[in-house]
């Protein structure tokens, strides 16, 4: 298993290519089932979560096909991926393949609505809670799906097709309003999605959706609506920027001081995270360019803050954030409101020195002067990358092990920290 090796107390200077988002290009690539013609995504980051999706869809008789470079593309765009659903072949997603991946639990979506049928693994246990699925069956059923459990898998059938309905979450859903939106695009009617998720990435998701041919008004506001269509086209499609990619990066500049710009953000989708990481003392503008983050001499204020669906601060930078301020000077609190247990980097930044106490859902983080290197275990994706920036701004030698966990989520994360003149290198084996 591989390890990174960080020898932190270096500035950050330079700049930073954003990625295309995972949490927006996995949807995406699932959508491709949605249409017999070809979708060709833009900006697919290179990370194992996607190749591990390529793998999912493949199963299910997706073709993929990886596009080559075009004249005038920098080597840090991302890839492009042809995606071709021209036949199902298979309408089971099994439990090796989706307890791998959660998101790969939204095929349900598209099989069901073009197929009428789905058997699909539950997804199972994971590192940041239980996160059950029974919001996303609920809205399949409010579409006309009948549903069973069988053997651990979702049985799914709308043998004469789905209908158009009203689908009102109790809770905000990611994945409940992606699934949502795939299959009502097909659906007879109209439906209404009530207290929908209005994350960057389910708007990317409708607007590809759109050019598809669906008709969907509203993604971004808590409302959605939806006339189904009878089939969608191909459409070329380009991923929007990975505010969390862009949210750590900045958070690792206010943590070691330096000035960085990183190409391609937007600051729109990460409002509330550059304010709060605004409010720890460092300057963050947006640019031309993207978004210039920089802190040249003064400390780390500390912060209060709880993560909200979006616009809210999100819960995917909530371990990188607490990281930045256990070196702010004074007391700060986090809480976390979208998962419980989603403090697994707390025992992991104790180890570096870091002072933090949990209450139920809040961590009170007593801010230190100085963090020392120590080996650190990551646990899951986000939490992996809070040990990183920690690291970063940490004296001497940390050690991460088990750092698959971040090449599922940050494409070539050792490159563009070492080009900004971090010592960052993985060891192999
Ligand atoms: N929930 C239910 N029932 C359901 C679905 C969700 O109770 O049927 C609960 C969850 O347990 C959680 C809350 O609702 O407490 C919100 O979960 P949501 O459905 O929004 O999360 P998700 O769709 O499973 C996506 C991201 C996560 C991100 C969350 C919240 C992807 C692939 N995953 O998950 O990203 O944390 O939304 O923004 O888009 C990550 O990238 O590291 C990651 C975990």
């Amino acid at each position: 298993m591989d390890r990174i090796r960080i020898i932190g107390g270096r500035p950050l200077n330079g700049t930073i290519q954003i990625s295309g988002a995972k949490n927006a290009a996995l949807p995406l690539m699932i959508a491709s089932l949605l249409t017999d013609q070809m979708l060709v995504l833009e900006n697919v980051p290179r990370l194992a979560d996607v190749a591990q999706l390529q793998r999912i869809l493949n199963n299910h008789g997706v073709d993929v096909m990886v596009g080559g470079k075009r004249p005038g593309e920098s080597t840090y765009d991302g890839q492009t991926l042809l995606l071709s659903a021209a036949r199902i072949v298979d309408t089971t997603a099994p439990y090796e393949l989706v307890s791998r991946m959660r998101a790969s639990f939204w095929v349900l979506a598209p099989l069901l609505a073009r197929m009428g049928e789905a058997k699909v693994s539950l997804p199972g246990g994971c590192a940041i809670g239980t996160r059950p699925v029974d919001l996303l069956l609920m809205a399949m059923e409010r579409l006309g799906a009948e549903i069973e459990i069988d053997g651990g898998y979702v049985v799914a059938r709308a043998p004469n097709g789905l209908r158009g309905g009203e689908i009102v979450f109790p809770k905000v859903t990611v994945g409940g309003t992606h699934v949502a939106l795939m299959a009502a695009a097909l659906a007879q009617g109209a439906t209404v999605i009530e207290n929908a998720a209005r994350e960057p990435e389910i708007v990317d998701l409708a607007d590809c959706l759109n050019k598809m041919g669906a008709k969907i008004e509203g993604a971004g506001s808590a409302r959605i609506t939806v006339e189904g269509v009878s089939r969608l086209n191909g459409a070329r499609h380009r991923v929007v920027a990975d505010r969390i990619e862009t949210g750590t990066y900045a958070m690792a500049v206010a943590m070691t001081g330096g000035d960085v710009t990183l190409q391609g953000a937007q600051a729109g989708l990460l409002q509330s995270a550059l304010d709060v990481i605004g409010q720890t003392g460092a300057d963050v503008t947006a640019t031309n360019e993207g978004i210039r983050v920089a802190r040249n001499g003064g400390g780390i204020r500390p912060v209060e803050v709880t993560t909200d669906p979006f616009p809210g601060f999100p819960t995917d930078l909530q371990a990188q954030l607490m990281a930045l301020v256990s070196r702010a000077s004074g007391i700060s609190k986090i809480t976390e409101s979208i998962f419980e247990n989603r403090f697994m980097h707390v025992q992991e930044l104790a180890r570096l020195g870091a002072r933090i106490s949990l209450d139920g859902d809040t961590a009170t983080i007593e801010g230190v002067s100085r963090l020392k290197g120590a080996p650190v275990m990551a646990t899951d994706l986000r939490a992996s990358v809070s040990l990183v920036i920690a690291a970063l701004a940490a004296e001497g030698e940390t050690m991460v092990n088990r750092v698959y966990h971040l090449d599922r989520g940050f494409e070539r994360l050792e490159d563009k920290l070492t080009a900004c003149g971090a010592s960052v290198e993985r060891l192999s084996g």
